[in-house]
């Protein structure tokens, strides 16, 4: 394909990027049950006495498989809107079902990865299974806003507030069902497509069922641990759409839509800063578009999403090292704890489980 950089080029990236997402959604259940069938074939090899002793584990496979079929059926429910979600997105050939997306678009590499990715998002964002996760990063932000922007000075209305990497949406809408006008920025198609089927399609309170670790085959202390359900959404969805009106998503990179300065009263970042190739440039960025006497409240770890990546471009500077860029950006640090403990996604079931030290900070530009 010709790259001159024209509008009509970037289009048709967009649109040959939103098809391989869709065929990844679709390709889920293949992959996955490909990745179950291996294990079978390994055990069907292993000495008769051998698959004997394991009999469960080989039922435990067949329930697996009930699960991935299951999630897969869930997922053809929340993709099935998908073509029609975005005016910069052309859609896709009216004759193809959701079961067949075009012609164009490749399976993305990591295909299943990123569906299971969207799939625990579902669980820590929009099912009870996820209120701990959303007590430990949630709610400090939740809290430092309403400490600066509720008191009877203030008509939250009047304040807008932008949550970069919003995931699935949940700290936008809770952030907007306390009366500011917030807004959340994605990037990410498979986030992007999830969210929007949980807050515009959902109708009933848990009237979805998914298993966000069946993917996971290893520290399971039983399968019912890796099988285990997840109902969504877990709040009336009635709520999501009738109290949050100032609620918004504008899909893109952070660093590529928000240009427009000093248009923001408060910036709230959670598990975000670290997905920058250069953070700085994420720092310079949210300074630039806060109103002067604006707040950027952040939560999350250093994590830095591209420091294993071979070909992308990475820096990892500790957050001694962050601060002072910072404070050289402008910023005045008002407020900073370390090792808050937050989890991302955790199953809390397995045996394997990770606990970030994250900090929680609120910077001011004065
Ligand atoms: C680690 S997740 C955190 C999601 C959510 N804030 C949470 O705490 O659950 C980071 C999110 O930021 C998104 N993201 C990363 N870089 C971005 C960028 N440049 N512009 C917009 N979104 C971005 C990713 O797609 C991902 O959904």
């Amino acid at each position: 394909m010709a790259t001159n950089g024209s509008g009509d080029d970037v289009e048709q990236q967009e649109w040959i990027h939103f098809n391989s997402v869709l065929r990844t959604f679709q390709n889920y259940k293949l992959e996955s049950l490909e990745r179950v069938y291996r294990s079978e074939q390994y055990l069907n090899q292993l000495p008769e006495y051998h698959q004997e002793w394991l009999q469960s584990y080989r039922s435990d496979l067949q329930i697996i498989k009930r699960c991935i079929e299951h999630n897969s059926s869930i997922i053809d429910i929340m993709t099935k809107e998908a073509p029609s979600m975005f005016e910069n997105v052309r859609a896709v050939d009216a004759n193809i079902s959701s079961a067949s997306y075009g012609t164009v678009g490749e399976v993305l590499a990591e295909g299943v990865d990123k569906v299971q990715a969207t799939l625990k998002q579902l669980a820590r964002d929009w099912s009870s299974m996820g209120a701990v996760e959303r007590s430990q990063c949630y709610q400090p932000i939740i809290e430092e806003i309403e400490r600066k922007f509720l008191n009877n000075a203030i008509d939250p209305s009047q304040i807008k507030i932008l949550v970069p990497g919003s995931g699935l949406g949940r700290l936008t809408y809770e952030i907007a069902s306390r009366g500011f006008v917030c807004q959340g920025n994605e990037y990410n198609l498979f986030m992007l497509i999830v969210s929007f089927f949980v807050l515009n399609r959902c109708t009933e309170l848990n009237s979805f069922t998914i298993y966000p670790w069946v993917q996971q085959h290893v520290n399971n202390l039983s399968v019912k641990h890796q099988t285990a359900a997840v109902t969504f959404p877990d709040i009336s969805p009635n709520s999501i759409s009738g109290k949050s009106s100032g609620f918004s998503m504008a899909a893109g990179d952070f660093l590529e839509v928000y240009k427009e300065e000093q248009v923001w009263d408060c910036v709230a970042t959670c598990f975000f800063i670290d997905c920058a190739h250069n953070i700085v440039a994420f720092i310079e960025t949210i300074y630039k578009i806060l109103k002067h006497g604006g707040y950027w409240i952040n939560l999350g770890p250093l994590l830095y999403h591209y420091s294993g990546a071979q070909s992308q471009p990475s820096i990892e500077p500790s957050f001694e090292a962050v601060k002072k860029a910072i404070s050289c950006v402008g910023f005045i640090m008002e407020k900073c704890d370390t090792r808050v403990k937050s989890r991302y996604c955790q199953n809390p079931a397995s045996m394997l489980q990770y606990e970030y030290d994250s900090v929680f900070f609120v910077c001011r530009k004065l």
